[in-house]
C-alpha cells in the first residue's frame, strides 16, 4: 500500500533489553489524507439530485448504496466532511459539507419519528457550528432538541427510542436503546447554548436510567430495554442486533463507551466517569488479537464470524477521550489501545484499494436481519475520521474534544 510505505515520517527506539528495537509510529496525517482522497471519489459519484447520501456499500461493490435525510444515518457523511474540512481547511470542502448538511434541515421543522435526532444533526449541523459558528446551523440545532425532547418519558426516566412497534418489545410498551446515549450529546449541547434547562435534566435522568437498567453483572449491555410506559417499571433486556439476548453486541457496548464518556465530560459527575471505565473493560478485555472485535463477542462460529469495524472505530474513538480523564496507567492503556485499533483499521485490511470509495470495509449493520454483513458503512467512516482527528490534535499537543 503506496501511502503505508512512502509515509512514515518518525521512528522511535524502544529500549529491549540490551537490544533496541525499531518501531514505526502510526502516521496519523498518513491515514487523514487518504480520508480526503476516498472522499473525494464519493463526492465525484453521488447523484446531484439534492436528497442521496451515502450509507453503505456491500462486499463486492464499489458504489454506495444511498439513503435521504429520513435514514438514520443521514447525518454521517455531512459530519464525515466537515472532519474533512477541520483537517484540510479547504473551501470546497466547506461548501460541500454545507450543501449535505442542508439536506437534514427537514429534521428541525418535523415532529420525531425516532431519537435518531442526535446521530443525524449533531453530527451535520453541529459539527458546522463547531467549525463555522454560522448562526443558522445553531437555531437548527436547537429547534431539533427540542424535537427530540418530545420523546422523553418521565414515568420512565429515559427518551423512548423506536416509537413503532418492533418485534419482541410489547408495544406500546416504552423502548430505549444503548444508541439512544449518542443523542444525548445534542440535548446538553442545546441546554447550554441557549436552549432551555430541563434539556439538560432529561439528558442526565436518561444516562442514569439507563445505567441502572441495562447492564448485566459483568458490565456488558443490553441493546434494548422494554419499560411499562406508565409506571416506568423494567420488563427486560433485549439484543434486538446481537446474537442473543444475553450476548454483548460489539456496537452496542461501544455507544456505551463513547456514551458514558460523553455524559462525563458534560456533566463532571464522577459516577459516570466510573461507569465508563467499568464498560470499557469487557470490551477491551475481550477482543481478538487485532482489535477489531467480530460482530458480537459471542457469535458461534468465531472466528469464521464477520468483524464490525465501526465499533472498533467508535470505540478508538471514544477511548482517545476517555483517556484524558482516567489516571495515568489507565490513560496509557486506552491511548495505546486506541492507537492500535486505528493503526489496524489503516492497514490494507481494512482501507479498500480496490476502487471502494469509502474509507473502511468489514462493518456489520444488523446481523440478524442478514443486513448490512461485511460492508462498507458509512458510520465506520465517520468515527474513524474522528478518531483520526483526535489523535491528531492529541500530539500536537492539544485536547481531543
Ligand atoms: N443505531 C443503530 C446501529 O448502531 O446499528
Amino acid at each position: 500500500m503506496i501511502r503505508k510505505t512512502l509515509g512514515i515520517v518518525c521512528v522511535v527506539l524502544i529500549s529491549y533489553g540490551c537490544h533496541l528495537k525499531q518501531k514505526e509510529v502510526f502516521d496519523v496525517d498518513e491515514s487523514l489524507q487518504y480520508c480526503v482522497e476516498q472522499a473525494d471519489q464519493t463526492i465525484s459519484q453521488i447523484p446531484d439530485d439534492e436528497k442521496s447520501l451515502p450509507r453503505n456499500i456491500a462486499p463486492e461493490s464499489k458504489e454506495w448504496n444511498y439513503v435521504t435525510y429520513q435514514d438514520w444515518t443521514s447525518g454521517f457523511w455531512p459530519g464525515t466532511l466537515w472532519y474533512l474540512y477541520e483537517y484540510s481547511q479547504e473551501p470546497n470542502l466547506k461548501e460541500v459539507a454545507d450543501q449535505f448538511t442542508q439536506y437534514l434541515r427537514p429534521l428541525s421543522e418535523k415532529p420525531a419519528t425516532d431519537h435518531d435526532l442526535g446521530f443525524q444533526v449533531f453530527n451535520s449541523f453541529g459539527n458546522g457550528y463547531r467549525l463555522t459558528g454560522n448562526a443558522e446551523y445553531k437555531k437548527v440545532i436547537l429547534r431539533t432538541a427540542d424535537t427530540l425532547a418530545t420523546l422523553y418519558n418521565p414515568a420512565v426516566g429515559t427518551i423512548l427510542s423506536w416509537p413503532r412497534p418492533v418485534p419482541n418489545m410489547e408495544w406500546p410498551n416504552h423502548n430505549t436503546i444503548m444508541d439512544n446515549m449518542i443523542n444525548l450529546e445534542l440535548l446538553f449541547w442545546a441546554s447550554k447554548n441557549g436552549g432551555d434547562s430541563s434539556l439538560y435534566q432529561i439528558a442526565v435522568a436518561h444516562a442514569e436510567t439507563t445505567m441502572a437498567n441495562h447492564f448485566r453483572p459483568d458490565f456488558t449491555s443490553y441493546h434494548v430495554v422494554v419499560y411499562d410506559r406508565e409506571t416506568g417499571e423494567r420488563i427486560k433486556g433485549v439484543t434486538h442486533q446481537g446474537y442473543s439476548d444475553e450476548s454483548m453486541w460489539a456496537r452496542g457496548q461501544a455507544w456505551a463507551i463513547y456514551g458514558y464518556t460523553m455524559v462525563y465530560r458534560e456533566t463532571k459527575d464522577p459516577k459516570f466517569l466510573d461507569f465508563a471505565q467499568k464498560v470499557t473493560r469487557p470490551y477491551l478485555d475481550n477482543l481478538p488479537e487485532d482489535f477489531i472485535p467480530y460482530w458480537d463477542f459471542q457469535a458461534p462460529n468465531i472466528p469464521d464470524e464477520p468483524r464490525d469495524a465501526s465499533a472498533a472505530a467508535v470505540v478508538a474513538s471514544a477511548l482517545l477521550e476517555l483517556a484524558e480523564y482516567s489516571d495515568k496507567a489507565l490513560a496509557k492503556e486506552y491511548r495505546d489501545k486506541a492507537i492500535a485499533m486505528l493503526e489496524e483499521l489503516s492497514s490494507p485490511r481494512y482501507c479498500p484499494e480496490d476502487g471502494n470509495p469509502a474509507f473502511l470495509r468489514h462493518s456489520t449493520g444488523h446481523y440478524p436481519n442478514g443486513s448490512e454483513i461485511d460492508y462498507s458503512i458509512i458510520y465506520a467512516d465517520y468515527y474513524y475520521i474522528e478518531g483520526l482527528t483526535r489523535l491528531k490534535r492529541i500530539r500536537e499537543g492539544k485536547k481531543p474534544v
